[in-house]
Parts: C-alpha cells; sequence; structure tokens
C-alpha cells in the first residue's frame, strides 16, 4: 500500500464499523421501535412506526386497470397497470419534477402532477374511463384511512409549502377535479408498502419492504396488538391474527441524538448543507441522496489536509452536492488495480491531475462509504428479522443505490446473515416496480375487498 493510501486509511478508519458496533445499532433500533409503537411515547419518538391501513398481501384474486401515481424522487411517474391474478402489464410515463416546484408551493406541486395526469390520459386515449387509482407518496405521512394521509414532514430535498400537516390525498384531488378527469383514488401508501406488495404478489413469504434509494426506510407486517396507535375499530373484519403494515420511518434514527457513537464530522457537515438540518441522520449515512456528499466531504477535507490531490482540488469539489452518487458507483464498479471509471469520475470533478495513488486513495474511500451504507441498512434489517422471529422471510428490496451499485446486494447479504440467528432463514429478493405496481396493487385489494362486501350483502 502507498503511503498516501496508508495515510488516508488511517484518516478515515471510523467509517469501518465493527460488528459490535452494528450489534448495538440493532439493540437502539429496537428501542426506538417499540418507542414508536407506544401510544405513549409516539408523540417524542424519533421513529414513527406509523400504522398504515394496509392489512393484508394480494391474495391472486385481483383483476382489472388501475392508474398509479409515484412521488418520491427527483422523478414523477405516470402507470396504467392491468392486473389479472398473477400476471400484469404495465405502461408508464416519466415527468420530471423541475426544482422549482420541489421548493414551490403544495398546490403547485399537485396541480402539476395534475398536469402530467391528463397528459399521460389524453395520449393513452382515456379521457372519458373512470379508472380507479392507487398513489404512492413517498414521505412520512399518519395515516387516518386507506385514502387519508397527512404529510408529517418533508424528506430527500421537498420542500413544498403549505402541505406539511395536511391530507395529501384532498389535495390531489382537489388539483384533478380542475382538469375535470374522472379519477377514484382508492389508496394512498409509501414506497416501502408499494414494494412489500408486489414481492408479496410474486411470493407469499414476503412481509418486509426496505428502500435504498433516494431515500432510506422499511416498512413490515407487525401484529396489530403491538400498534398501540391502531384505531380501536381496525380489527373487525381482518385477517387472524390480526396483522397490519407498519411504516417504521427509520431515516429519522438518530434524530434523537443516539447515533452520535457512530456518526463523524464528515456526517455533521452532510447535514448541515442539507434542506432539513438534524433530521433524517441514519437516511444521511445511507441513502443516495447524500451518498456522493459524503464522499466529496471527505475528499475535500483529506484535500485541504494535503493528505490527498498534492492539496490541489477544484471549485466542484469545494461546492456541496456536486459530486454525483452514480460516481461511487463508478468508481467501485472499477477492479481492483484499474481506474478507467475512476479517472472519468475525476474528470467530471475538474480533478484530472488525480494520479493513481490519489485515486486508488479515493476507491477506498467510496467503498468505505457504500459499505457502511449497507452494513447499517443491515443492522435495521437484522432488527425486523429478529423481531418478526420467522423461519423464513422474504424481504423485498427496491431503490437507487441497491439496484446500481455494484456491490450493495452482496454486502447486506452477508451482513444481515451474520447479525441474524440461523434459524430466521432469509432472502432478499429485488422488487419489480414495488412503488408503482405496488401501489396499484393495493388499489386493486380495495377494490377486491369492496367486491366481496359486496357480494355478502355487508355493503351496498
Ligand atoms: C424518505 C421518506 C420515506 C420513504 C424513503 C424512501 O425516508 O421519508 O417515506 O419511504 O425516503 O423513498
Amino acid at each position: 500500500m502507498s503511503e498516501k493510501r496508508k495515510k488516508v486509511d488511517i484518516a478515515t478508519r471510523d467509517l469501518v464499523l465493527s460488528n459490535d458496533q452494528l450489534e448495538k445499532v440493532v439493540v437502539l433500533l429496537e428501542q426506538e421501535f417499540n418507542e414508536g409503537l407506544k401510544r405513549e411515547t409516539n408523540p417524542i419518538a424519533a421513529v414513527k412506526m406509523f400504522p398504515t391501513f394496509v392489512r393484508d398481501v394480494p391474495n391472486g384474486r385481483e383483476a382489472g386497470k388501475f392508474l398509479a401515481l409515484d412521488l418520491g424522487g427527483t422523478n414523477f411517474r405516470v402507470l396504467l397497470i392491468e392486473l389479472n391474478g398473477k400476471d400484469f402489464r404495465s405502461d408508464s410515463q416519466i415527468f420530471a419534477v423541475p426544482q422549482h416546484v420541489m421548493l414551490g408551493s403544495g398546490q403547485q406541486l399537485f396541480d402539476h402532477i395534475a398536469a402530467c395526469l391528463q397528459e399521460f390520459m389524453d395520449s393513452r386515449h382515456l379521457n372519458g374511463t373512470r379508472l380507479p387509482l392507487g398513489f404512492t407518496f413517498s414521505f412520512p405521512c399518519r395515516q387516518e384511512g386507506l385514502t387519508k394521509a397527512r404529510l408529517v414532514q418533508w424528506t430527500k430535498g421537498f420542500a413544498c409549502r403549505g402541505v406539511e400537516g395536511q391530507d395529501v390525498v384532498q389535495l390531489l384531488r382537489s388539483s384533478i377535479s380542475k382538469i375535470g378527469v374522472e379519477i377514484d383514488v382508492m389508496a394512498v401508501v409509501n414506497d416501502t408498502t408499494g414494494t412489500l406488495m408486489s414481492c408479496a404478489h410474486k411470493n407469499a413469504e414476503c412481509r418486509v419492504g426496505v428502500i435504498v434509494g433516494t431515500g432510506t426506510n422499511a416498512c413490515y407486517m407487525e401484529s396489530a396488538d403491538r400498534v398501540e396507535l391502531l384505531p380501536s375499530d381496525f380489527s373487525d373484519r381482518s385477517v387472524d391474527p390480526p396483522q397490519v403494515v407498519v411504516n417504521t420511518e427509520w431515516g429519522a434514527f438518530g434524530d434523537n441524538g443516539v447515533l452520535e457513537f457512530v456518526r463523524t464530522d464528515w456526517d455533521d457537515e452532510v447535514d448541515t448543507y442539507s434542506l432539513n438540518k438534524g433530521r433524517q441522520l441514519f437516511e444521511k449515512m445511507i441513502s443516495g441522496m447524500y451518498m456522493g456528499e459524503m464522499v466529496r466531504s471527505i475528499v475535500a477535507d483529506l484535500t485541504r489536509r494535503q493528505l490527498l490531490l498534492s492539496g490541489v482540488g477544484s471549485q466542484k469539489l469545494f461546492t456541496p452536492h456536486c459530486f454525483q452518487s452514480a460516481y461511487v458507483s463508478w468508481i467501485e464498479s472499477d477492479p481492483n488495480g484499474s481506474f478507467a471509471k475512476t479517472r472519468d469520475a475525476m474528470k467530471e470533478m475538474d480533478l484530472g491531475h488525480a494520479d493513481d495513488d490519489d485515486m486508488a486513495a479515493i476507491q477506498m474511500i467510496c467503498e468505505r462509504i457504500s459499505t457502511r451504507a449497507a452494513h447499517l441498512v443491515s443492522a435495521a434489517v437484522a432488527t425486523i428479522l429478529r423481531r418478526m422471529r420467522r423461519e423464513y422471510t422474504v424481504v423485498g428490496v427496491d431503490g437507487s443505490v441497491y439496484r446500481f451499485h455494484p456491490h450493495f446486494h452482496d454486502l447486506m447479504a452477508k451482513k444481515i446473515a451474520e447479525l441474524t440467528p440461523s434459524e430466521f432463514r432469509f432472502d432478499l429478493m429485488l422488487s419489480e416496480d414495488g412503488s408503482g405496481r405496488g401501489a396499484a396493487l393495493v388499489a386493486a385489494v380495495a377494490v377486491r375487498q369492496i367486491a366481496d362486501l359486496r357480494a355478502a350483502g355487508l355493503i351496498e
């Protein structure tokens, strides 16, 4: 190892987490889960454990055409999904959410969504057809019903005025009514719930949905008796034993200070330059929105300290948010001793003067950041598996980091196995478009349940 790499190795040791540290993360998260679930402690809990109103996975009898809207990252999607038992066909279109809309008023945001929906329906000649719709809204919401979700606070770079505290389905309906399109909003779900549902549609053992993308979060099937915030009439008509999907919102883990033993000064810097300072601290150590920024902060710091790049940076290196998270994947896809992709990333950052030792050291930094992220997510998944105590569980996973990072899946599979007793077996299953298809599935289950109740003469 070169002198330069040795120094960088020593300077970044705190990014390598031992199994003892991860074990402590598991114990702490378990405590946070319990606080979030209890009525008394929920108001001050960092991890909110929101009950969804989804209590059952699809049974394979769902059928028909459904629309789905998917808002939760930098893009917004509209989908038309045709379900027929286990088969499905989908057609979708991606629309950008411009920065001025992400930071504008709520009305602008929902009008933009309605306009995209109208464009989609026009181009598919769907006008005049009344379709049920599932809305994936991937932000922390307190749900009051399957079609009522109040946004608690924005995450992931969104900051539209006048939405926090409001029911997002109401806002969506009012923007849709202005364009005169006939839509029945049947369900609003988080992307984690969508992921769980779409994987459960394929494999009935799926009980957990995890996202490692722009943000990170998970949901899982919890026994209803442990979820104190459920309304008292919830268990009526539900499956036996009663259960419900809980949206953990684990991104906020650490917001009360419990993760300081694994956070570094660079984590503080990333937090300082974010839109939601002091919030979503676990998410900021893991997800795609922050991974590049984390690497940038470290490389910039080590350059200032003359440990890298002969002390010479570039304007981009010293400007927050200029290092894309995708560069981390490029850099880590170079095989050992090769620098082709790393050199491309250096050029993008105006750091063409990096020599092979610099690039090897930067590769090590990227690897440490993504490995730390994968290990933290693994500890969190192990917390859920240890809590569920099932013999075998399928964990549905989605998100750009999990999908596109070259080693993330393998790192997670290995570390979860190390942190979970061997009697609780598991598999990680890549979800196929959980946020889109999952919302349509929840809408389809709702439509089917209404039809079943009607057939049984229980409703008009
Ligand atoms: C953020 C959101 C959460 C979402 C996650 C993944 O953490 O708060 O609702 O599930 O990102 O998109």
